[in-house]
């Protein structure tokens, strides 16, 4: 049975706020007792006081034809739901938001301070007032049309896919033939879905092989459904998520497009309650010239988890999966992008320096399946050579989880479908000097194969043929494999093309 995630969350939103509104409380006192004037005495206008905060942190989703499931721009919608505002913004259900602070600063983070959501608290309280009309800012102005101006190059489906308006998350991938004339360089992907309320996220990849056409084609309806982990052997040039328009790649960095490749999009809907269309419309903007800087993802653990080993039993609402990997180069990080499924809990990526000092990069406290973001940092963060990079995921797969997709629980393993599993987080670099580019891609290469070394020697019923292969490598018979044995094995199976596709780049 499949459980509806959203409606227990709510639940729990509610729940939490009332705690969080036991704090408020305590923080009100301590702030007037402070300042010696009662802030009640002056209760807080929809035109002065709520309308900037409203305009400003949630306008962007709640207005017509976006994710918000309301608008939120005129009085009467607010006012109607000033309470279930106050409600949603003290339990941090609203503006969405899942990196915890403090660590490494973000680039625009969706938070709201302690003050305004004061305000909107009182503000209810108040009984919501309009105030004085003559106060109210300028409602906010969304441009239509492109963010950027006009791409460079407009694909569109040929045909609308329809969605049912009930039943299960729908997985479907769609190819939009490229038909470049040379390799292109691209700085930046503008996706636009006709259906917002039913995209939750959308992953692009490039296919240079043909394969993802012949699958479309072997369909009647537009795109084609995954099947054997076809989009692994794609190389991935990152996404859209709800909540962000245009991905931008930071100044003078570039994917290159190469001109034999097909753009697929893999996109993730959730039935809205009715039958609904959906028609992507993408806009790519190309760079004048090829990029002078290459940057790098670092993912860990890499394959998002595919080479992990990730099996969580039914029931268990602690397991772990970690991953390292130390910097062979000092590098320069610039964002980073968690990824896992409804069990992922709590998502952490720690930078160790050599002195032993550590550094929180990421941190998502309570992992939100539907918020795929990729989290930007307000300033590069240098990492020096020999940095150790350590993530750590948690996933829960009790029964108590409100977003365990099955009840009760069952077994999960690692696998494309969203009721399976994976996880990773991917740290975006750049290298400090250009020429250890390769040197990083190299190790990461190298710690990718350690991986598939070590899990086949793990599993005690693993393939017996491949394991077989790979103590040919066991040059002292001790039936493992050594340091002095590793190199060797690593280059042979880089050169065999086991490495699962798509590794670095990705966004
Ligand atoms: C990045 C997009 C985004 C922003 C910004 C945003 N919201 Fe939302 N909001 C949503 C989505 C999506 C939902 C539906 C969530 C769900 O049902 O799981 C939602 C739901 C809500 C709900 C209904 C909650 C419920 O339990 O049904 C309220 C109330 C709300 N938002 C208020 C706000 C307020 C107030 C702000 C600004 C302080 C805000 N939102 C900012 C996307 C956004």
């Amino acid at each position: 049975m499949i459980a509806e995630p959203r409606f227990k969350l709510r639940i729990r939103a509610a729940q939490r706020s009332s705690a969080a509104l036991a704090a408020l409380v305590a923080s009100c006192a301590l702030a007037s007792s402070a300042t010696g004037s009662d802030p009640a005495d002056s209760p807080p206008t929809f035109t002065e006081h709520v309308a900037p905060i409203i305009f400003r942190n949630c306008a962007s989703c709640h207005r017509p034809g976006e994710i918000g499931p309301f608008p939120l721009l005129a009085y009467p919608d607010v006012r109607r739901r000033a309470r279930q505002i106050a409600e949603v913004t003290e339990s941090k259900f609203m503006p969405p938001w899942h990196a915890e602070l403090g660590h490494v600063e973000f680039l625009s983070p969706r938070v709201l301070s302690e003050q305004q959501i004061a305000t909107l608290r009182r503000w209810f309280e108040a009984g919501a007032p309009e105030g004085d009309p003559k106060k109210l800012p300028k409602p906010p102005e969304f441009p239509e049309g492109w963010q950027l101006g006009k791409p460079d190059l407009v694909l569109k489906m040929d045909r609308p896919f329809q969605l049912y308006a009930e039943g299960k998350d729908v997985y479907r991938n769609f190819v939009f033939p490229l038909n470049l004339p040379e390799d292109k360089w691209v700085r930046a992907v503008e996706f636009r879905p006709s259906a917002r309320s039913i995209v939750h996220h959308a992953l692009f990849f490039l296919d240079t092989t043909g394969a993802a056409r012949e699958a479309d084609a072997a369909e009647p309806e537009p795109g084609f459904q995954e099947k054997g982990r076809l989009t692994l052997r794609f190389t991935p040039v990152g996404g859209w998520a709800v909540g962000s328009n245009v991905r931008v790649l930071p100044e003078g960095l570039a994917y290159r497009y190469p001109k034999d490749a097909d753009f697929v999009v893999q996109t993730h809907f959730h039935p809205s309650g009715k039958v609904e269309e959906e028609q992507t419309t993408i806009g790519l903007y190309f760079a004048d010239q090829p990029p002078k800087r290459s940057f790098v993802g670092i993912q860990l653990p890499p394959a998002f988890g595919e080479i992990s080993g990730l099996d969580i039993p039914a029931g268990e609402s602690h397991y772990v999966v970690r991953d390292a990997f130390t910097l062979p180069v000092e590098v320069e990080a610039f964002s980073v992008a968690p990824h896992a499924h409804y069990l992922g809990k709590t998502l952490t990526m720690k930078a160790r320096f050599s002195d032993g000092r550590e550094q929180v990069l990421l941190r998502i406290p309570e992992w939100d399946f539907a918020w795929q973001e990729q989290y930007g940092f307000k300033q590069r963060v240098t990492l020096p050579k020999g940095t150790r990079l350590e993530t750590e995921l948690v996933y829960d797969n009790s029964a108590d989880n409100p977003r365990n997709p099955t009840s009760p629980p069952v077994r999960v393993r690692w696998g494309p479908m969203s009721t399976d599993e994976m996880g990773s987080i991917t740290l975006h670099v750049v290298a400090a000097r250009e020429e250890d580019t390769a040197v990083l891609e190299e190790a990461l290469k190298d710690h990718i194969a350690d991986l598939v070394i070590d899990r086949a020697l793990q599993r005690p019923r693993g393939n017996q043929i491949v394991k077989a292969m790979l103590l040919r490598f066991d040059r002292n018979g001790d039936g493992d494999i050594d340091a002095e044995e590793r190199p060797e094995l690593r280059n042979f199976i880089k050169n065999q093309g086991w490495l699962p596709g798509g590794l670095n780049n990705s966004f």
